[in-house]
């Protein structure tokens, strides 16, 4: 719901339980309010835009001292407020300085489409979009500020469309970025995801601090380290309880989400592109769109706004038929072969995973040019038929007639030195001239930003896809940009590169999938550095991290959880001891945790025992049969990722079935009882509680055995009260799933 009062200036956007007001203050596009659901009251007091500087000037302030307070929708640089800006534009002469000042509006019905870039679409009855166009008469630049709310789920999505309107000659954008809230400090805490290779999202709460704190990413991706995400929440705001404020951004590149407390007590968090090195030239007539950040706002804690974030992916950025579907179960053969395969084990380990009911076959990294090791290869995206033994249209078809699907790994945007495309296209790669290029795994990176480079790729995976009847493609990225330099790119445009390579990844998968619209793409880099919105919107699923160690995945799942659903993170059950950590953990385990994502096998399934077959049968039955439940309920984190006992629950939209995970990282016998409080039940509704079998449960205890496994009866109401307990006879890394289900 989006409303304008021509009496105020106002502009409220309401979503169920939030509003967002902006006012016009002599031009100036302020922020009153962003929170709780309020009535029609006039909020403009907030911007205290009308305020007399002290007792001794009664006058309107200067304009320097206003812009030093004023909250700002898209504060600019260079004209008196000096907090962290939003916009900054050159003009040719390299005078600085921006002047945004209202000139109209529009409401309408729908959200459009924003040429090159990801972004949210829905029918035009979900959601309203506000334009309000600005304009700096200096500058003769139009910059309209684009706001999306949507009529069902709590956020609000926005994004600038910058325009060189009535120039006569090219300015300069220094920094662009797509989202400001400026708001007082209540004592907030701010939450930020951070990490590293194998350990991405672990979560970093510490209070707000005067001055800059925030998120960064200068990789060209979203990154391992950092991850563009940002919560400020009140100080007692726990999974359930108090006020949440939840930033997150649809794009792929470098980033910025900073808080900055400033003097008078007012927090600006601040959300786009990074604009170190950052310089796009806009011509005459040219647009330049920023990409979409996406504000939520939750009254009921952290759970609520990580469902806010779940249900927008799921209905309104998922573009591909998966949106609703289930997910092939695949086994790829990165941890059971690594790049020491051919045809024969690739389909021995296929006809075993048939067997068990997997669905799919991914073929990993190095079944193309000369590729038996990282050194070599990239960029020749041609089959090695005589590593594989047949032609790549041999070996899908003889997947294909063992009744599984077929997926094949690529790494599209990187070159290795040692490769025939290397040594037909040098100036192809990523690299400063005179300067020794910065290798990372032996690779270098294409320059994507090249219409050439582009064409080759969509040709040569749309080829390998015709020829292997591949309905799948998993996307890696194994490296870092920098060298940041493009031959196709005059010295004033160099600044343009960054945000130019991730335009051309999203052409080219956006090329892709209208060739192959059934193609289910799988992003990864790494394991999980370029998980985020923008990758989303083209890949269904992403490999959470290179991690499959169950233990160590319980916090990379857990900081994932907080903004992307269930249903977008590549999980597999690996062998034991685990690869990258050495534990050893049970079968059933690796498989309750790999449960919470997109679920699929990264093992030879040939060297299982019979016990661990019977397992692997087990769980694939019981993943398909609690595949609607995980897929599309509501999430809850009931216990943090460093407990003793970590605990999830996934509860159907309808309150009906919940699904309880819990994993223990430590037993302590005699010690203390982990009681679980269930969340979103219905109070009145008597569910069954039951365990799952994951050959364990001779192990209960008699009254283990009697709430577990006597198909026992218990309200909502008193199950999220006083909830009950989770078994620990199996000892360290067991795990237990129990299944609440409403008896009508
Ligand atoms: C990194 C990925 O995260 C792995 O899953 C695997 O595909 C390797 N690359 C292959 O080189």
């Amino acid at each position: 719901m989006i409303s304008f009062n021509e009496k105020t200036n106002t502009f409220r956007l309401d979503t169920p339980d939030s509003t967002y007001a902006i006012c016009i203050s002599r031009g100036w596009i302020g922020h009153s309010y962003y929170g709780k659901k309020v009535g029609d009251d006039d909020l403009t007091y907030l911007t205290r835009c009308n305020d007399f500087f002290g007792a001794y000037t009664p006058v309107f302030r200067e304009k320097h001292t206003f812009l030093d307070f004023f909250p700002q929708e898209l504060p600019t640089e260079g004209l008196g407020d000096f907090r962290e800006s939003a916009l900054a534009i050159s003009n040719s002469e390299n005078r600085n300085g921006v002047e945004l000042k209202y000139v109209s509006h529009k409401i309408f019905d729908g959200a459009n489409p924003i040429e090159g870039l990801p972004a949210v679409f829905a029918d035009k009855s979900e959601c309203k979009t506000l334009e309000i166009t600005t304009f700096d008469a200096v500058l003769g630049v139009e910059v309209v500020l684009v706001y999306t709310v949507f009529e069902k789920i709590n956020a609000i999505v926005r994004h600038t469309r910058i325009i060189n309107k009535k120039g006569t000659a090219p300015v300069f954008i220094k920094k662009a970025l797509s989202a400001c809230i400026d708001m007082d400090n209540q004592n907030f805490d701010v939450l930020t995801l951070h990490g590293s290779w194998a350990r991405e999202r672990h979560i970093e709460r510490h209070p707000v601090h005067l001055g800059k704190q925030g998120v960064v990413s200068m990789r060209g991706e979203t990154s391992h380290q950092e991850h563009c995400f940002m919560a400020i929440l009140d100080k007692n705001a726990d999974e359930n309880n108090g006020n949440v404020y939840g930033f997150n951004f649809i794009y792929s590149g470098n980033f910025v989400a900073d808080a900055q407390l400033n003097q008078f007590n007012n927090l600006r968090v601040v959300m786009g592109i990074n604009s170190e090195n950052f310089c796009w030239k806009l011509n005459p007539g040219e647009t330049f769109n920023t990409p979409q950040a996406v504000l939520t706002f939750s009254d009921k804690g952290l759970n609520k706004m990580s469902q806010t974030f779940h249900d927008l992916y799921r209905e309104h950025l998922i573009r591909s038929e998966y949106k609703k579907q289930m997910r092939p179960i695949l086994i790829n053969n990165w941890e059971a072969t690594y790049f020491d395969f051919n045809t024969e084990k690739l389909i021995d380990i296929a006809r075993k995973a048939k067997e068990n009911g997997i669905e799919m076959l991914v073929m990993d990294d190095g079944w193309f040019g000369k590729r038996d090791n990282d050194r070599s290869g990239l960029g020749d995206w041609t089959p090695n038929e005589k590593k594989l033994g047949c032609s790549i249209g041999e070996l899908g078809k003889e997947i294909r007639d063992l009744g599984l699907r077929f997926g094949i790994w690529f790494e599209p945007e990187t070159i290795s030195e040692d490769s025939d495309l290397f040594r037909a296209h040098p100036g192809w790669a990523v690299q400063v001239p005179g300067r020794e290029p910065s290798l990372c795994r032996y690779e270098l990176l294409l320059d994507m930003s090249r219409a050439d480079v582009q064409e080759y790729l969509i040709s040569i995976i749309s080829k390998v896809l015709s020829e292997s009847g591949a309905t799948y493609l998993k996307w890696d990225f194994n490296r870092n940009l920098c060298d940041k330099y493009t031959a196709s790119l005059r010295a004033e445009r160099q600044g343009e590169f960054a945000h130019r390579f991730v335009l051309g990844t999203y052409r080219v998968l956006e090329n892709l999938l209208t060739r192959f619209p059934e193609l289910l793409i799988e992003g990864c880099s790494s394991g999980g550095a370029r998980f985020d919105y923008g990758m989303l919107y083209y890949t269904p699923q992403i490999w959470t991290s290179d991690d499959t160690d169950p233990i160590e995945r319980l916090s990379i799942q857990y900081g994932t959880s907080f903004f992307y659903p269930t249903n977008t993170m590549g999980a597999h059950v690996s062998a034991s001891p685990n690869h990258q950590t050495g534990r050893a953990t049970p079968i059933y385990t690796r498989a309750a945790v790999a449960m919470s994502g997109t679920f699929g096998y990264e093992l030879d399934p040939n060297k299982l025992s019979e016990e661990e077959k019977e397992s692997v049968r087990e769980e694939i039955q019981l993943f398909d049969r609690l595949n609607p439940l995980i897929r599309e309920g509501d999430y809850f984190r009931l216990t943090g990722a460093k407990e003793d006992c970590v605990v999830w629950e996934v509860v159907s939209k309808d309150g009906a079935q919940a699904l309880i995970t819990a994993v223990y990282t430590q037993v302590h016998p005699n010690q203390m009882v982990h009681y679980v409080r269930p969340q979103g039940l219905l109070p009145e509704q008597e569910y069954e509680i039951s365990l799952i079998d994951n050959g364990q449960t001779e192990k209960l205890s008699g009254q283990e055995k009697a709430l577990f496994l006597t198909e026992k009866t218990m309200t909502g109401k008193a199950l999220q009260a006083r909830g009950i307990y989770v078994p620990n006879a199996a000892g360290d890394y067991s795990a237990w799933q129990i299944l609440l289900t409403a008896r009508y």
